[in-house]
């Protein structure tokens, strides 16, 4: 049916861009997830399709999204990588180094960059984002995220996102010997009161959500394609979009409006995805290098730095990823894991290995996130090759706040370890002392000397995979996150942040996807 011209520029049909802020285990069998069956192989699309919307990513934000619109709307939703789905690794807690480590260019379902000051970080390239190959942890943003954010966010609707969020794939995690060890550590250092089991942030201790199930198996915003209207969807994985095709709209020549994306199979097909009524549009440019100037992409880009201390524990611990947080007021946050790692002996150790029985050994962590950050960081593209990673660089702790946060948040876990939860994890030493046997950098021992605790935290700078910025809010995006001065583009997404959403960014993400 023809739509009068004037229409058009009211018609719903906006294409969604998610673009990311950078942009061993045991067997199991599940059954298959639903969403599996509009889900299909690039290979297998047409040259040229329309639909009403587009989103580009099939990643935290990106699947509640689509399911969310697929209510209303035709919708494909195109990610670069594959399913999760039978992959032992990604579909289970004790895969999680694994995937982190086994990573190749770019096949790999954690894509791995390194920013300019050599900090190795990692994020998804697989239907569920980043949220398939995360560890799982799931807590309600800061109520200060909603107020400081600038923008009128309607606080039932956003409730009422969460635990549409929740219903589908948020579990309560069953603590263990290393997990209940932190909470009581947490609480003897301080960090009060004891909030139990919750979703909300609260200040003191508490036991957060996990997308990991009762059985271990991992959740992931892929899971809430199962909301989706089939009829009324299409998911493109090994879909790779390389441009989107912008236009200029007949009635305002000056006004530029994205009509559709173009993506490549695996086979290195090109296809066409176009927004429903043209219009009277006039193709314009395709895609990068230069089709519209936005000064600030790229910028406001930041990463919460990760600090703390890891040690060989001196009595066996489960593995565990985050399930407990500590919510100080010292622009801090704690959380801790216990992982077990294959151990390979040093060629003339003593020890006989016999070739079919790898050693393990478990390395429990206590670790510390930063409130904001405040330092900003850039991105730059290497190449106009989608598949080549950005240049990253974070600039961690060049704002001094941000070094006093680390400062408070690594006294804490001073604090933690003096605990007397934590002596059942030292090992006794001949003379009757007990000690950590600390693997990589110890606190300093002054810790009263800020210049010392100042200097371990930029040492011993790792991420923890919070960062955002790039596109954010009110530099690249306006209010609605619209792309300022691109018509039908919108970003929605980690990248349009300048703050990470309380401790851990994955519930705000979800329920962001759901809430727009
Ligand atoms: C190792 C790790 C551990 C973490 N642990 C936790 C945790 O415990 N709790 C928590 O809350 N948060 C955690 N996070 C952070 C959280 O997972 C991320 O902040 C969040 O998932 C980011 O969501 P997003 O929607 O912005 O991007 P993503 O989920 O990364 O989605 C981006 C999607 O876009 C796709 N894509 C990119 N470019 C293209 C293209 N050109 N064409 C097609 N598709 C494309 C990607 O493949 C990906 O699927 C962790 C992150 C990592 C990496
Ligand atoms: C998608 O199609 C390509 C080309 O036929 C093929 O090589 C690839 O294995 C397919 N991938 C999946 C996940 O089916
Ligand atoms: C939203 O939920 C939080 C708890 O997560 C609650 O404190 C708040 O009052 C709720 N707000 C609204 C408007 O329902
Ligand atoms: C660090 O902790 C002190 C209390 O010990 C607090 O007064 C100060 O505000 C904290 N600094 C930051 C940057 O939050």
């Amino acid at each position: 049916m023809e739509k009068p011209i004037f229409f058009y520029h009211q018609y719903i049909a906006f294409l969604v861009i998610v673009c990311a802020a950078v942009s061993h285990g045991r067997p199991y069998s599940q059954p298959e997830p639903s969403y599996l069956k509009f889900v299909l192989n690039a290979t297998e699309f047409p040259s040229e399709e329309y639909y009403d919307y587009i989103v580009v990513g099939g990643g935290t934000a990106g699947c509640p999204l689509a399911a969310s619109l697929s209510e209303s709307y035709r919708v494909l939703l195109l990610e670069r990588g594959g399913v999760a789905h039978g992959n032992p690794n990604l579909m289970t807690q004790e895969g999680f180094l694994t995937t982190l480590t086994e990573v190749d260019t770019f096949d790999s379902p954690a894509q791995a960059f390194i920013s300019e000051e050599g900090v190795p970080n990692a994020r998804g390239r697989i239907l569920g984002g980043s949220s398939a190959i995360n560890a799982g942890f799931y807590s309600r943003a800061d109520p200060d995220f909603f107020r400081k954010s600038g923008l009128d966010w309607d606080l039932r609707l956003v409730n009422q996102s969460y635990d549409w969020v929740e219903k589908a794939i948020v579990f309560r995690p069953d603590l263990r010997n290393w997990q209940s060890a932190v909470r009581d550590g947490f609480l003897e250092a301080g960090v009060n009161p004891y909030n139990g089991y919750s979703l909300d942030h609260l200040l003191g201790t508490k036991i957060g959500g996990s997308t990991f199930d009762v059985t271990g198996k991992r959740h992931s915003a892929a899971d809430l394609l199962n909301y989706a209207n089939a009829a009324n969807i299409k998911v493109a994985i090994h879909a790779s979009v390389e441009r989107v095709v912008l236009a200029s709209t007949s009635y305002s020549r000056s006004k530029i409006t994205a009509i559709g994306v173009v993506f490549r199979d695996q086979r290195g097909q090109y296809h066409h995805a176009m927004l429903h009524e043209k219009g009277e549009t006039l193709p314009l440019i395709l895609g990068i290098p230069v089709a519209y100037h936005l000064p600030h992409v790229g910028l406001y880009l930041y990463d919460n730095p990760r600090n703390g201390v890891s040690f060989v524990p001196s009595i066996p611990l489960e593995h565990s990823l985050i399930q407990v947080v500590g919510i100080t007021e010292l622009g801090a946050y704690l959380e801790a894991a216990s992982n077990v790692i294959p151990f390979t002996p040093p060629a003339r150790s003593v020890f006989i290995r016999p070739a079919s029985a790898p050693l393990y050994i478990t390395v429990a962590t206590l670790m510390e996130k930063i409130v904001g950050p405040l330092s900003t960081g850039l991105l730059r593209l290497a190449s106009t090759d989608v598949r080549v990673n950005p240049i990253v660089r974070f600039n961690y702790f060049s704002h001094p706040i941000d070094v006093e946060r680390c400062v408070n948040g690594t006294r804490k876990i001073g604090d933690v370890l003096r605990s007397r939860s934590m002596e059942e994890f030292m090992f006794r030493e001949w003379f009757g002392a007990r000690r950590f046997r600390f693997i990589g950098p110890a606190l300093p021992v002054d810790q009263s000397d800020y210049v010392q605790m100042a200097d371990f935290c930029r040492r011993t700078v790792s991420t923890i995979w919070h960062y955002h910025g790039g596109c954010v809010v009110g530099k690249v995006v306006d209010r609605d996150y619209h792309v300022n001065g691109i018509g039908a583009l919108r970003v929605v997404d980690g990248s349009t942040f300048s703050v990470s959403p309380g401790t851990n960014p994955q519930a705000t993400l979800m329920m962001m996807g759901r809430y727009e």
